[in-house]
């Protein structure tokens, strides 16, 4: 909690200089200002290629990070010069706010993921890093004509080759997601589809539709939203879901590994290099947007699942772990294409590295007591078993344990144990010396644990190892054991109606 808090404190820092900025600069830049009842007709000023400012730079699997040939609108014979492929994809990475006025390191990484995982496709760089570079709120203005830009270049790119509007994913970072939202909003036809890697909050939280990243700037939009902490007003990501599915990774406020003490060490191993590891830390959960998609590129078999949920809260008691009517889905390039009428927010966890992937477990006790018992902030552990492999000591906190009462809570395990066969669990002691110590020991009484799989979609049902109850006991140092009874029937039964009701609806389509 305190570590958590020390961080906070530093993005708010960096988020009032942000805000100090926005007051004292309260005239946008000269000609930064579109007025949208301005913008005419796409078909006049779409094709008129002049004023366009940004630079499209075709990178290659060899060279990813380097500008070595542009893509210029109006200018045929560069589609020729660059080697760009109109038989495939294309994906145009956007960047976002810029302090160092520099190409930020995720980029090349990014495009060679993306080269990695579809060898054949053209990656062209957005470079609108001068725009980008200025006070953020000027820099925020300036979306909308950079939004126009890449509509220009798309639409000259398209008509130049007739190339399929199915084949053109935009990805883009921060400030760049509301970038590739108003150039997709802008173009005549629809674009394939736009990721949006946290997109940025300041100014755009709420702003309408047409400034910003929104669900009708393409057929398919899908955003990961990973640093959306403080009020709505100061979160450095956009907190409201703006596309067809909105993933909220670690409940989207901040991810591991990206707390204060972390990111200090990785400062004094690599060095120090003043303002750019400052921006670093701050940024850790911002970026952690990009680099969740880039292991979805990078790691197949370790693919993320979300889960399709009404709030972080309920996530965080296991509630959501359900795969029916597409309430689960991959997170990243392998997203299913799910168009629901409503904006779908979905959460997971993840590691606080790559691969990031996590297995999801609800586990759901009903612990008995003869004695009114009720305590809060109870930590246990509690340790799996399955056919491949354990994992042991899970550390997790009861927010209220009490006599009579169900409980149901998250665990997860970066180790993929197979089929789950036993569980044990531990009441550890806590530092807090409450008044039923005085009498005696403490003892809940637990028959069975249900337990629901988020991967694999099974739900179990354990027993007391011997006899009718296992005992959790508080500091007892005993654990509690339970083996694998049976599967839910009722959740046997679940799983045949459903696969009855959706054979043949399944959208799966992974061709973007
Ligand atoms: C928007 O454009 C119209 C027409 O050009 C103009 O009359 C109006 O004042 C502009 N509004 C703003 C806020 O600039
Ligand atoms: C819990 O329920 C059992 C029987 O179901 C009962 O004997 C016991 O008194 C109850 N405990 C409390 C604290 O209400």
């Amino acid at each position: 909690m305190g570590k958590e808090n020390i961080s906070f404190l530093t993005v708010w820092i960096i988020l009032g200089e942000i805000c100090a900025t926005f007051s004292s600069d309260p005239e946008p830049t000269t000609g930064v200002f579109v007025n949208s009842t301005a913008v005419p007709l796409p078909t006049e000023w779409i094709r008129d290629y002049n004023d366009i400012v940004s630079k499209f730079s075709v990178r290659s699997a060899d060279i990813p990070d380097d500008d070595m040939c542009y893509l210029v609108a109006g200018s045929p014979e560069t589609i020729a010069e660059c080697e760009f492929n109109p038989e495939t994809q294309t994906f145009i990475v956007i960047h976002g706010w810029t302090v160092t006025g520099m190409f930020e390191s995720w980029v090349p990484k990014l495009v060679s993921a993306l080269f990695d995982r579809e060898p054949t496709a053209n990656v062209i760089v957005v470079d609108w890093l001068t725009r980008a570079n200025q006070h953020y709120p000027t820099s925020a203005a300036y979306t909308k004509l950079v939004g126009r830009d890449v509509a220009k270049f798309v639409t000259w790119l398209q008509n130049e080759l007739q190339l399929p509007w199915e084949k053109i994913h935009l990805l883009g970072y921060s400030l760049g997601a509301h970038v590739a939202g108003i150039a997709g909003d802008l173009t005549d036809h629809k674009i394939s589809r736009i990721t949006g890697l946290d997109p940025a909050g300041p100014t755009f939280e709420h702003a309408d539709n047409q400034n910003t990243l929104s669900r009708d700037d393409a057929q398919f939009v899908d955003v990961l939203h990973t640093n959306t902490r403080g009020s709505p007003d100061r979160s450095i990501g956009i907190q409201r879901p703006v596309g067809h599915i909105d993933i909220y990774p670690n409940g989207g406020t901040f991810q591991p590994g990206c707390d204060i003490q972390n990111t200090l060490l990785g400062i004094a191993l690599g060095g120090i290099k003043g303002l750019q590891n400052m921006d670093q830390l701050v940024k850790c959960s911002h970026e952690r947007s990009i680099h969740l998609f880039i292991d979805s590129l990078l790691n197949i078999q370790q693919q993320s699942m979300a889960y399709r949920c009404n709030s972080k809260e309920a996530f965080n008691k296991g509630q959501c772990l359900s795969c029916r009517k597409n309430r689960c889905n991959n997170i990243g390039y392998n997203i299913n294409k799910v168009r629901t009428t409503r904006s779908a927010k979905m959460y997971l966890k993840t590691r606080d590295m790559m691969p990031y992937k996590v297995f999801h477990y609800q586990v759901k006790v009903h612990v008995f007591s003869k004695d009114p018992l009720s305590f809060t902030e109870q930590p246990i552990k509690v340790s799996l078993y399955g056919t491949h492999g354990e994992t042991e000591d899970i550390a997790h906190v009861l927010p209220v344990l009490e006599g009579n009462t169900t409980l149901s809570f998250l665990l997860t395990t970066d180790v993929d144990i197979g089929d789950l066969m036993i569980v044990k669990m531990r009441w550890e002691k806590d530092a807090i010396i409450s008044w039923s110590d005085w009498w005696g020991s403490s003892k809940f009484h637990i028959r069975k644990l249900r337990i629901k799989s988020g991967e694999k979609q099974s739900k179990l049902i354990f027993s007391a190892k011997e006899g009718e109850f296992a005992y959790l006991v508080r500091g007892g140092g005993d654990d509690a054991v339970f083996v694998k009874s049976k599967e839910d029937t009722m959740s046997r039964k679940e799983k045949l109606m459903h696969k009855l009701k959706t054979q043949g609806s399944q959208f799966g389509q992974n061709d973007a």
